[in-house]
């Protein structure tokens, strides 16, 4: 299959359209990552979906949508999901809500659970194509499963050229990190997975504490560590590394340390914002350039557990467990 590299204008936006509404597979910019889209009421385009990442089956999908109206046409929606829709959408939150009881989005989408996840996504490419889809689209990250997760088009190219339809060239992603995972389908939300919206943000606007399931376990509670190995460059990675040894590659935040020959800095000045975008970037970077170096590990430097340092930890820690 010939992979088409759409322009993010008018005409390659109605291409893209054209290709979802048909059954085909278009990957394109959201504000976190690259998603790779298909017709989320089509059940044979989300399959497609499934082989093209080789993600298993057990690991559903969220649904995007142009407007919260739509999204809550498919969700029971409660109060609180409907503030937080009023206080964080368009943007990177996702909540996990019962289906509705005519929910129109494939049941292999949401791998057979009564609840579906849902995502109305900024940016003006990607309200754009919604728009013009009128369908719920599924998008998981547009990279091959367990992979890092593309934030510009190249990457996305890097991992499925070939094995999708086309890519829509939004651009690099302005948040770099997945969207917020919020469970809403119990008496507490619970968070089930950190993201561009920070934990104080959501617990702030949920007038309560939020439930946090344990560390280094996939988002599904059915399927405890079955998915911990996630993100994963190809060559090993090392946390809270102190120091850097000759063979290693460094993945600086704030001042660099010493004796590094391949690094690439999230940020400088320590700012976790500009570190959330850089840090796809910047693990494929090291992967690739550290690989070609004859390296054999990248060193990470400590980032702080607070603001978007939770979901840039999350990714590190998974992209640093153990490989299946
Ligand atoms: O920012 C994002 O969320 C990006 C962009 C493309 O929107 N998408 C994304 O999708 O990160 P993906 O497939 O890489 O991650 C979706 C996560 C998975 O961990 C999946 O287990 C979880 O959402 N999920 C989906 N439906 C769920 C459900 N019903 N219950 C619990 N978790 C669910
Ligand atoms: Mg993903």
């Amino acid at each position: 299959m010939h992979t088409r590299l759409l322009h993010n204008d008018p005409q390659g936006i109605a291409t893209a359209a054209a290709i979802l509404r048909a059954g085909g597979l278009v990957a394109f910019g959201t504000e976190t990552v690259y998603g790779l889209g298909a017709d989320a009421g089509n059940d044979t385009a989300v399959a497609a979906i499934y082989a093209a990442k080789g993600r298993p089956g057990i690991n559903p999908l969220i649904s995007h949508f142009a407007s919260a109206d739509a999204a809550f046409a498919q969700v029971a929606a409660t109060p609180l999901a409907r503030r937080l829709a009023e206080r964080f959408w368009p943007g990177p939150l996702t909540m996990v809500l019962p289906r509705a009881a005519h929910c129109g989005i494939s049941p292999i989408a949401t791998a057979g659970l009564p609840t579906a996840a849902v995502r109305v996504p900024a940016g003006d490419a990607t309200q754009a194509l919604l728009a013009a889809c009128g369908f719920p689209v599924v998008a998981p990250s547009a990279n091959p499963s367990g992979r890092v997760s593309p934030s510009d088009a190249q990457h996305v190219l890097a991992g499925l050229d070939g094995r999708i339809d086309a890519v829509l060239d939004c651009g690099p992603c302005r948040v770099g990190v997945e969207s917020t995972i919020i469970g809403l389908g119990g008496d507490t939300p619970v968070l089930l997975r950190p993201g561009g919206i920070t934990l104080e943000a959501l617990e702030d606007a949920c007038g309560m504490t939020l439930a946090l399931p344990a560390r280094g376990n996939d988002v599904r509670p059915s399927a405890p560590g079955q998915l911990s190995s996630h993100y994963a460059p190809g060559l090993p990675v090392r946390l809270e590394a102190t120091a850097v040894e000759p063979d290693e590659a460094l993945l600086a935040f704030g001042p660099p340390l010493p004796g590094s020959g391949l690094s690439w800095n999230l940020s400088a000045t320590g700012d976790l914002h500009e570190a959330a975008a850089r840090l796809f970037a910047g693990l494929r970077f090291l992967d690739m350039e550290g690989h070609r170096r004859g390296l054999v590990r990248i060193a990470v430097q400590h980032v702080p557990e607070h603001g978007l340092g939770r979901a840039i930890r999350d990714r590190l820690i998974r992209a640093a467990s153990p490989r299946a």
